[in-house]
């Protein structure tokens, strides 16, 4: 009897290492994931405010608050002109899902907000905003008037090398699309690299309704 009581003990103590191992690791694997995901915030939590009132200059130099646009849906994008992937890839996902919803895209609005107002200046804005669609709308302002806007859609952002060239400079960003209704309200966000069709059916759920 009393030789068994080690080899329960053995077995006992291999059984903790093993369940403490399997949680380790599955915390690793989900801390990487959540990482990995750094570009892609989550989706906003229900009854959390995203956008409000707004002050900034349009890619032709106008001054424009949120009411320019009240009467129209908004496809609000937060990027800047000089990032290298995620902006382009995404502004092209918002340009396919508007010409996929035909004349609904009318009651639509694209804007991009820059996240870099240092160097997308309006005249920065102007002739990016038009390689991609006619009507997008590019937005700046001063750093205080971006980092309001930013706030207000729990947008992130932020320079990715503080150290670094004053021209080549990256600034990370969360990369969500929101759509708001024509009262200025928070409708849905569409996540950095839904298919286009994806967005399209989502624009067509919302407009139609
Ligand atoms: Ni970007």
């Amino acid at each position: 009897m009393t030789d068994k009581k080690p080899d329960t003990t053995a077995r006992r103590a291999i059984l903790v290492a093993v369940v403490l191992i399997f949680v380790a690791a599955t915390g690793w694997f989900q801390l990487r994931h959540f990482i990995d995901q750094g570009h892609e915030i989550a989706q906003p939590l229900p009854g959390v405010q995203i956008g409000g009132p707004f002050t900034l200059t349009d890619h032709n130099g106008e001054r424009v608050t949120d009411e320019t646009y009240r009467g129209k849906y908004l496809l609000v994008y937060f990027g800047y002109t000089f990032c290298p992937d995620v902006c382009p890839t995404e502004l092209t996902i918002i340009v396919d899902a508007l010409d996929r919803i035909g004349p609904l895209a009318d009651k639509i609005q694209p804007i991009l907000i820059t996240v870099d107002p240092a160097r997308d200046t309006a005249e920065a804005l102007k002739p990016y905003v038009a390689a991609f669609h006619p009507r997008l709308v590019g937005l700046t302002g001063t750093e205080e008037e971006i980092a309001s806007v930013a706030r207000s859609y729990r947008a992130y952002y932020a320079r990715a090398d503080e150290e670094g060239d004053k021209e080549t400079y990256l600034v990370d960003h969360s990369a969500l699309t929101y759509l708001m209704g024509p009262d200025g309200e928070f409708l849905t966000t569409f996540s950095y690299g839904s298919p286009a069709e994806t967005v399209a059916k989502g624009l067509r759920k919302f407009i139609q309704n």
